[in-house]
């Protein structure tokens, strides 16, 4: 599963309209999407023709206190097509800095819940509101990659910088890396100012700017009046042909290996009070942890996979020493990154960690 964050602090250059027509044309080209709307303007739900007022369930229940003994994503699953599912957004998520000023472990609670949906998404979308505060500090660790839209405009690279500098805090707190991806759009190409800074854009991103430019058509605006995805309707505007481009380049990338699998520490690693065990295997069909933390129950040390190889999952765990083996495909191996190991009294060993 790949979960996408769809971030900018700057407003209007083109996030919704990227999170709403990315997740309908990658449904459309057979994966099966979620789109999650995290900000409080509801605009991807109302995209999708979907009042937030008439809604009783909606995103905020994922965050709030009160909700959180009854949350079920059965209740605020709506599923638009075959494979397409929104999570919608309802003003009341303007309250949560307020609700949650005291609320321990409140910038990972959305990941908490994504590792509890039961239907395997291919993809996750998540449009951010216009800010780097709670909601979008959540989507980030929630999220495998991030798609920053960039409108070519005076100040669209204004801001950048601060950004960046959140995704990387957000890395270094969770230890999971965070592939970030530009992506041009509301591109003018008539336009010589456009162009130049179109070029500017491409000059600081470099590799990291998708190929794929987003031009500028009042289709996309028609397309959200009407509360339809622009592939519902028009397919012969530039716009459908953009975004499924779009699709079509994110979904090739499923083939290369992500910059992630380069860099990722394999060996268990602590971060934040949890311990993030990772497991590489390009092979395996399912990968579980079991050990001293879970009674050796490796049903509830379910791994997920991170791009084609790399087997992730975070335990939190309090001071102490655990000893622990992965399951791969039902066969129980201790950690091959791991040099620390315990006699398992049967011929065999596990491997250790230790909080202190
Ligand atoms: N490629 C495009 N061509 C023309 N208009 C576009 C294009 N992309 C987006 N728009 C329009 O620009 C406006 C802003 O787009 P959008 O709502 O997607 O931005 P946003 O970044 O989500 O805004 P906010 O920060 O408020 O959430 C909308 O009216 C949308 O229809
Ligand atoms: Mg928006």
């Amino acid at each position: 599963m790949r979960t996408f964050s769809i971030i900018n602090q700057k407003g209007g250059c083109g996030k919704t309209t990227t999170a709403v027509n990315l997740s309908a044309c990658l449904s459309e080209l057979g994966r099966r999407v979620l789109m999650i709307d995290l900000d409080p303007q509801a605009h991807a739900t109302l995209s999708f023709a979907y009042q937030p007022e008439k809604l009783r369930h909606s995103v905020y229940d994922i965050f709030s206190p009160s909700k959180a003994g009854s949350f079920d994503w059965n209740d605020i699953l709506i599923q638009y097509s075959d494979n397409l599912f929104i999570a919608p957004s309802n003003l009341l998520l303007n309250f949560l800095d307020k609700e949650l000023v005291d609320f321990k472990g409140k910038e990972r609670i959305l990941i908490g819940r994504i590792m509890e949906l039961q239907i395997p998404f291919d993809y996750i979308i998540i449009d951010c509101p216009p800010s780097l505060g709670l909601l979008t500090v959540n989507s980030l660790n929630a999220s495998s990659e991030v798609i920053v839209p960039v409108e070519p405009s005076f100040f669209s690279l204004h801001g950048l910088r601060k950004l960046l500098e959140t995704v990387r805090l957000q890395e270094e707190k969770t230890g999971h890396i965070i592939r970030v991806q530009a992506l041009a759009t509301i591109y003018n190409g008539r336009n010589r100012f456009s162009r130049e800074i179109l070029k500017e854009i491409q000059e600081h991103f470099g590799d990291n700017l998708l190929t794929t430019t987003i031009r500028m058509s009042v289709r996309l605006k028609e397309a959200a009046s009407f509360g339809t995805p622009i592939s519902e309707y028009n397919r012969y505007s530039i716009a459908y042909k953009d975004y499924n481009a779009l699709a079509t380049e994110i979904i090739l990338q499923e083939e290369q290996s992500y910059p992630v699998e380069k860099k990722v520490l394999l060996k268990p690693q602590l971060v934040n009070g949890a311990i993030v065990f990772r497991y590489k295997d390009p092979k395996a069909n399912a990968v579980l942890v079991a050990g001293d933390f879970n009674n050796w129950s490796p049903n509830e040390g379910i791994m997920k996979k991170k791009g084609s190889n790399i087997w992730e999952t975070m335990i939190p765990l309090d001071p102490g020493t655990y000893q622990y083996r992965f399951v791969v495909d039902g066969k129980w191996l201790p950690d091959p990154n791991n040099p620390i190991k315990a006699d398992d009294n049967l011929g065999g060993f596990n491997s250790v960690v230790t909080i202190s």
